[in-house]
């Protein structure tokens, strides 16, 4: 069967050919090893962690397991990945998919838990690779001036990998559905995540982040990490954050469900959450800044806050007192690609540092839009006791109506997250709608 991307991605190939053309003459390197890593093993065991390509491997080649392989990268030269894939009668060797980019590269297949010998030149390697093996290679080691260029051409997205990021959406979003589904009809949180799973066809150790399935007061808890073998007495709420990976890149949805016996303020919270977050991806175009919708959001949060008598001063000073803070302790998103939170979301082209604010230092991106970059937009509302505590003992715990707080708490939190395309003037969600 012919692949339907491969026209697409031919052109991200020529693309990035000439991106690192560009990057490796300007910077003075012959060429660039890239390792894609290997899993760690667990100290005194012969059992490994689970495992992710290093990004810039994948950006080439999309595969996301490849262990304990090399690619070479030297311009004018065809690309060459040493494919590790030993005879063993244990495992699977690895093979390649029947994807375009597979006929761009020489394929040399063996053993290479130690790297190949590199032409003479001077060469960089990157990836987790010690510093003896580096100098064993007579390479430079990470160099920081070129992962920064590397970095930066990974943050507009060429039309191929929208196109997978798309193609992640809809899969990660069959396992949302599943995951209502499952809810409603009564399940435990490891349930739902089992029917997340499966509609989504993966299994757990290839999600790009580990799903967060949180039911009743674990929505709020923000990377909430279990999942619960037995159902609730009393079934609120539930909170889903997860994904997907196509060829590499990432979807990191999150949506947000009330149980039939959900008190009526957190049914109208969601939908205002919900309204808050079109706002905001209304308002991403190109040359956007993103603290400022970041602030934005905080400004819209707190109108709904007032609006639901959770707050009872103005919106305004629920921004300025850190009320709003309180209540969605994390950014508006980050850019998302190759990694869930994707290179290079707090450094300007220049490669300037663009910290984030200090009230807002969980901000993972701090640049201005620009054409082809995706991004998350996820606020959140959410009843954290360790945050709202200390605002219930101090001067502007007067301005919160903690009974309706209380009333909200066993439901835990909303968050809902999709991904944004900056296009040429404006923004495509491309997180389908639920049905
Ligand atoms: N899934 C992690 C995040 O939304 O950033
Ligand atoms: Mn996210
Ligand atoms: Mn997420």
């Amino acid at each position: 069967m012919t692949d339907p991307l491969a026209e697409l991605q031919c052109s991200h190939l020529d693309r990035l050919e000439r991106h690192y053309a560009e990057t490796l003459s300007s910077l003075g390197h012959d060429g660039v090893l890239l390792y894609s890593g290997h899993p760690a093993p667990h100290f005194g065991d012969d059992q490994h962690a689970s495992f992710q390509a290093y990004g810039h491997f994948q950006h080439w080649t999309g595969q996301a397991d490849l262990a304990h392989s090399w690619l070479l990268v030297c311009p004018g030269r065809r690309p060459v990945l040493f494919l590790h894939a030993p005879d063993d009668f244990w495992h699977l060797p690895a093979s390649l998919p029947s994807e375009a980019w597979t006929e761009r590269v020489d394929v040399m297949k063996g053993r290479f838990d130690e790297p190949p010998a590199l032409p003479r030149g001077r060469y960089a390697v990157i990836g987790d690779v010690d510093a003896a093996t580096a100098r064993a290679l007579g390479a430079e080691l990470n160099p920081g001036a070129l992962l920064m260029a590397l970095d930066e051409g990974r943050v507009r997205k060429s039309e191929y990998e929208v196109a997978c990021i798309g193609r992640a959406n809809r899969q990660a979003m069959a396992g949302h559905i599943a995951a209502r589904g499952a809810f409603l009809a009564g399940a435990a949180e490891l349930d739902v995540q089992l029917a997340y799973l499966q509609a989504s066809r993966q299994r757990e150790s290839h999600v790009p982040y580990g799903n967060i399935v949180g039911i009743n007061a674990h929505g709020g808890v923000l990377h909430y990490q279990h999942y619960d073998t037995l159902p609730p007495k009393k079934p609120l709420s539930l909170l889903v954050d997860a994904g997907h990976r196509y060829r590499g890149y990432c979807a990191d949805i999150t949506r947000t469900w009330a149980g039939a016996q959900a008190d009526g303020l957190f049914h109208a919270l969601i939908e205002g959450v919900a309204q808050v977050q079109q706002q905001l991806i209304a308002a991403v175009r190109p040359g956007a800044d993103y603290v400022a919708l970041h602030e934005r959001m905080h400004d819209l949060l707190a109108e709904l806050l007032v609006e639901h008598r959770l707050v009872l001063g103005t919106p305004e000073s629920a921004v300025a007192s850190g009320i709003t803070r309180a209540f969605c302790p994390h950014g508006l998103g980050h850019l998302l690609g190759i990694q869930v939170h994707d290179v290079a979301g707090r450094r300007a082209v220049n490669g300037a540092a663009l910290p984030p604010p200090d009230k807002d230092p969980a901000l993972r991106l701090t640049r201005e839009l620009e054409a082809g970059m995706v991004v998350t937009i996820e606020p959140g509302l959410y009843v954290i006791p360790m945050l709202l505590d200390p605002l219930r003992k101090g001067p502007v715990g007067r301005e919160v109506n903690w009974e309706r707080v209380e009333r909200l708490a066993p439901h835990g939190g909303i968050r809902i997250e999709d991904n944004v395309l900056v296009t040429s003037d404006t923004a495509k969600n491309l997180t389908p709608e639920v049905e």
